[in-house]
């Protein structure tokens, strides 16, 4: 195999993971209910009623997973820090068996010589904060503020990179809006305050993360690359409105410190007046990252689409007259997602266009397959499609860099087979096979394939 890409020295290769995906243990060492726990206990809305309660068991067998990292040879792991346990009640109380386990993560992965790098929300929110209003409310935001300050103060001389928010879009849209997602909720002008005021919490978290004099800050988001499915002029205002909701909505406010110009146009009188916006915010918000983290899977193929509720007070935030069409003449992954590599070059390029000199460094926090593995007689799983998508989407980010984008790293999603949320354990992103009866680990081709192009590029 010598079609590796190649990439510049000191450039990061990583595996990612998140705390709810993997974890298990939901019950144990103080550890609070958190909306996930709600949801996914809640019958028909995860497939096959699957929860995340034994996950991969991670939370005991971490060392073992540690060591997969550390034979992997990567430079750094991404993981998250779950909120409900630290701070089980949302508020108040510190669990101090919440922080040591981070803490003996963070000493295994810094022993096997691997970088840690710490997203503090990744979507298992305390449930308590929940029942307040979640974050549709500004107190969530502040409560977000008060937890990182009390993980900062413990891990932030151990832990170079920190990520405040993952793909807050998901929150606030899968959560609020589409219901996919928790906590569930179908809302127009609910969903559009708790986008602002995961906004407001990042802005908030970055300073606590600051005045603990943490190395590294950043944010991940999934841009989308939406790409109209006609060139009519129907369908290119639809990719607008897609794009105000899917990637300006968070890169206005935090990289140009305003609010998009066509948010009126996509969301019309739900946003017209926005009480939840204070002065100040912007300021917030914007502050100066060290990097942008980019989550990245597939394009998408966008149509103009009239509003699916005729009745203007019964719209949701996601209803924005368009709908998705099928990438015609393309391979399609497990979750049915286009495989479109070039589309991730030019996502990265448009950026850059777009933001130029504001641009913080970027880092790919999160790219991978799911695919349907299947484990052949001597118990192996060659998995050539992820492989492929593996390689082509690494050659796809090395023509960005040559473009003039600066990429400094590089994150696999997923180190295991984990907890797909709403498609629970039926779809297999790992680049590890977990056998969840027994909870063995398998490594795959594709964990081979990108030890073999770390150790390449390292040679
Ligand atoms: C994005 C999310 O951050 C992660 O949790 C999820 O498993 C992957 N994408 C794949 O859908």
């Amino acid at each position: 195999m010598t079609d590796f890409p190649g990439f510049p020295s000191g450039f990061v290769f990583g595996a990612a993971t998140a705390s709810y995906q993997i974890e298990g243990a939901a019950r144990e060492d103080g550890r609070g209910p958190s909306i996930w726990d709600t949801y996914s206990h809640t019958p028909g809305l995860t497939a096959n009623g699957d929860t995340g309660d034994v996950a991969c068991d991670h939370y005991h067998r971490y060392p073992e997973d540690v060591a997969l990292l550390r034979d992997l040879g990567v430079d750094s792991y991404r993981f998250s820090i779950a909120w409900p346990r630290i701070v089980p009640q949302g508020s108040g109380a510190v669990n101090a068996k919440g922080l040591d386990f981070y803490s003996r993560l963070v000493d295994e992965l810094l022993a096997a010589g691997i970088e840690p790098a710490a997203t503090l929300y990744h979507w298992d929110l305390p449930q308590t904060l929940e029942d307040r209003g979640g974050w549709r409310v500004r107190e969530t935001a502040e409560r977000f503020a008060e937890y990182t300050a009390v993980v900062a103060e413990h891990l932030g001389d151990r832990v170079p990179r920190w990520i405040t928010l993952n793909e807050p879009w998901c929150s606030a849209f899968l959560g609020y809006s589409i219901g996919r997602h928790a906590p569930g909720a179908k809302e127009g002008r609910g969903a559009l305050a708790a986008a602002h005021h995961l906004l407001v919490g990042h802005g908030l978290a970055v300073r606590a993360l600051r005045a603990a004099g943490v190395r590294e800050v950043g944010i991940t988001l999934n841009l989308d690359r939406n790409l109209p499915a006609t060139d009519s002029p129907a369908d290119l205002a639809a990719v607008v409105r897609a794009d105000t909701q899917h990637n300006l909505v968070w890169t206005e406010p935090i990289l140009a410190g305003r609010y998009p110009a066509t948010e009126e146009e996509t969301w019309g009188q739900l946003i017209t007046g926005a009480d939840f916006r204070l002065d100040g915010d912007l300021e917030l918000i914007s502050q100066p990252l060290d990097f942008l983290g980019i989550n990245y899977y597939r394009p998408i193929v966008v149509a103009d689409a009239p509003h699916r509720e005729a009745d203007p007070a019964r719209r949701v935030a996601t209803d924005n007259r368009y709908a998705e069409v099928r990438h015609a003449g393309v391979r399609h992954t497990a979750m049915d997602w286009p495989v479109v590599p070039d589309s991730f070059t030019d996502l990265l390029v448009q950026l850059k266009k777009q933001y130029g000199d504001a641009l913080p460094p970027v880092h790919i926090t999160e790219n991978g397959s799911a695919e349907d593995d299947t484990v052949a007689a001597d118990g192996a799983v060659h998995d050539t499609d992820r492989v492929a998508y593996l390689r082509d989407h690494l050659t796809a980010l090395r023509a960005a860099m040559e473009a003039g984008v600066d990429v400094r790293g590089y994150y696999v999603w997923s180190l295991l087979d984990n907890f797909e949320w709403a498609y629970g354990y039926d779809k297999r992103f790992g680049i590890v096979r977990v056998d969840y009866d027994t909870q063995k680990r398998t490594p795959k081709d594709s964990y081979r394939w990108y030890r073999e192009m770390i150790a390449a590029h390292r040679a």
